[in-house]
C-alpha cells in the first residue's frame, strides 16, 4: 500500500480536514501504534497502525465494511426528512470518509444492515445480478396460513412491476410471523407482497444477508461492529 503523511492518513480515516488533522497532530493528540507523533509529514506503514486520538484506539482501515442493528424510527436515505439518519448512531468519522448504506431499510424495519465507504463492493452487493438472498422476518396482522406462503413463493403481482414476483424461501414460523426469503430489493418490497397477498406487515426485520446472520454477530438494537474476511465471504449468494 502507497505511503501516506500522518495529516493525509487522519483525514482518509474521517478524522476531519487536512488542516484540522495537522492541527491535531502538532497539537500531540495524535498517538501512532502508542507513540504520539506532531510531525505531520511522518509516513508510518499503513499495514500496521493504530492511531490513537482522544484516547480512543482506531486502527487503519483502507475501507470499513460494517453491519449495524437498525433500530425503527431510523432512516437510510442520504437526506434523512421525518428520522435521524443512520449516521447519527455511528462514529462521526463514518460520516466524514462517506460511509453509505448497502440499500436501503424501511424508516421503521429493523435489522440487518450492511454499510460501506468501497463504491465498488455497494455496487456488487446491491446489484440485483448478484442474487444476494435477503432474509426477512415479518410480523403480520392476519394469521399467515399455507395458502399466503404458497402465495408467496408462487409469485404475487405488484401495481408497478410487470411480471409476479416471488420469494426464493417462505416459511410460517408463528401464528403471526413468516420468513421471507428475496434476492430483489424492490421498494417495501415484502410490504406490498404481503398486502398483494391479502394479509398485513406490521412489522419486519432483516435477519440475515447471504450466510451472514444478525443473531451470530450478537448486535443489540442501535449497535454496530466492523466486518471480517470471514464475515465478508458469507456475504455471496449461495451461503443463505
Ligand atoms: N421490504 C420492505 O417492505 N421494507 C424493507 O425495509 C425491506 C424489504
Amino acid at each position: 500500500m502507497a505511503k501516506l503523511t500522518l495529516d493525509r492518513i487522519l483525514q482518509s480515516q474521517g478524522f476531519g480536514s487536512r488542516k484540522y488533522c495537522r492541527e491535531l497532530i502538532e497539537d500531540g493528540e495524535v498517538a501512532v501504534n502508542g507513540e504520539v507523533v506532531t510531525d505531520y509529514r511522518a509516513m508510518p506503514d499503513p499495514d500496521d497502525l493504530t492511531l490513537t486520538l482522544f484516547e480512543e484506539e482506531w486502527r487503519y482501515r483502507e475501507h470499513v465494511y460494517i453491519a449495524v442493528n437498525k433500530p425503527s424510527d431510523i432512516e437510510c436515505s442520504r437526506k434523512p426528512s421525518h428520522h435521524p439518519g443512520v449516521l447519527s448512531i455511528l462514529p462521526e468519522q463514518f460520516s466524514w470518509r462517506d460511509v453509505q448504506p448497502v440499500g436501503r431499510l424501511d424508516h421503521d424495519t429493523t435489522g440487518l444492515l450492511l454499510m460501506s465507504d468501497d463504491g465498488a463492493f455497494i455496487h456488487a452487493q446491491s446489484s440485483p445480478k448478484r442474487h444476494v438472498p435477503k432474509v426477512y422476518l415479518a410480523t403480520t396482522a392476519e394469521p399467515v396460513s399455507q395458502a399466503l406462503v404458497a402465495q408467496l413463493l408462487g409469485g404475487v403481482q405488484l401495481h408497478d412491476e410487470p411480471a409476479p414476483l416471488a420469494a426464493v424461501r417462505c416459511r410460517q414460523v408463528g401464528e403471526f410471523q413468516i420468513e421471507i426469503v428475496l434476492e430483489q430489493g424492490k421498494y417495501h418490497q415484502v410490504k406490498r407482497m404481503l398486502a398483494a397477498a391479502g394479509n398485513h406487515c406490521s412489522a419486519l426485520s432483516r435477519v440475515a444477508i447471504g450466510g451472514l446472520q444478525l443473531e451470530a454477530l450478537g448486535l443489540a438494537s442501535g449497535q454496530w461492529t466492523y466486518l471480517d474476511a470471514a464475515q465478508l465471504a458469507l456475504l455471496v449468494p449461495d451461503q443463505a
